[in-house]
């Protein structure tokens, strides 16, 4: 079983954008965990967090391209994945490959491959799922810090009902063209949606803010939404 996990920005850095480096530990030990068992964690992708939206705010205020935005926010990613990287030490890919063929080649070195972002234009979930289909990942497993997909934004209205089983078209519904923005994209991107639907993924999204959750899902507990074809 090769699985891909993504790891969202905010489980790694709080609001003010400080690092909760303990996080990255418990993360650290989950994977290499399942790494003695049947699941290899092939690649973790990790999301820019607060460090992306600080940047490219203030590169916004200053009136650059959207384009230079994404790159910022491209960097940021990176930076949190460089910081995964230690986290896993000798088990780790020492370099953050830029490219899906850089990923390719360091995941064929069997070392675990960690990915911040790779081209404007998307999200790390859109890296996720590129990352997943171009390895050829069993699984991919998309760590928020919500605990699931949720008929609305959970955060903004009660109401809101978790789904245990969304369609890529339900997920494109519930987003609904809020626009997308660099360090803005809600949920899913298009990108990660198109790429989702043409392989045909199992993916979970999951709460990430308990690590274990990882171990759950491997086991076959329903803890989160799982993305239907
Ligand atoms: P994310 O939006 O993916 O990180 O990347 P996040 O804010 O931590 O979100 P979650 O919690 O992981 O989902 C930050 C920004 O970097 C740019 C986008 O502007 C994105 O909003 N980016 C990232 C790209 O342009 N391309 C990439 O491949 C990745």
């Amino acid at each position: 079983m090769r699985a891909v996990l993504k790891i969202g920005g905010s489980l790694i850095q709080d609001e003010k954008g400080d690092i909760r480096v303990e996080r990255f530990a418990e993360y650290a030990k989950v994977i290499l965990k399942l790494r003695e068992e049947n699941t290899e964690i092939t690649s973790i992708v990790v999301g820019g967090g607060k460090t992306a939206r600080k940047y490219i705010e203030a590169a916004r205020r200053l009136g650059v391209a959207e384009g230079l935005c994404d790159e910022i926010g491209i960097r940021a990613a990176q930076l949190n994945a460089q910081i995964m990287v230690g986290a896993l030490d000798r088990e780790a890919y020492p370099t953050i490959p830029e490219t899906l063929q850089e990923v390719a080649e360091a995941a064929a070195t069997g070392k675990i491959v960690v990915v911040g972002g790779l081209q404007p234009g998307q999200s790390t979930n859109a890296v996720a799922a590129l990352v997943a289909e171009r390895i050829k990942a069993d699984m991919l497993i998309n760590a928020t810090n919500v605990d699931g997909v949720y008929t609305k934004d959970p955060k903004k209205d009660p109401s809101a009902e978790k789904l245990d089983q969304v369609t890529v078209r339900e997920i494109q519904e519930i987003i609904n063209e809020k626009g997308f923005f660099a360090g803005k994209y809600e949920l899913f991107d298009m990108v990660a949606l198109k790429i989702l639907e043409r392989s045909k993924i199992p993916t979970w999204i999951i709460n990430g803010e308990d690590p274990k959750n990882i171990l759950r899902i491997v086991a076959g507990e329903n803890v989160g939404t799982l993305i239907v074809y």
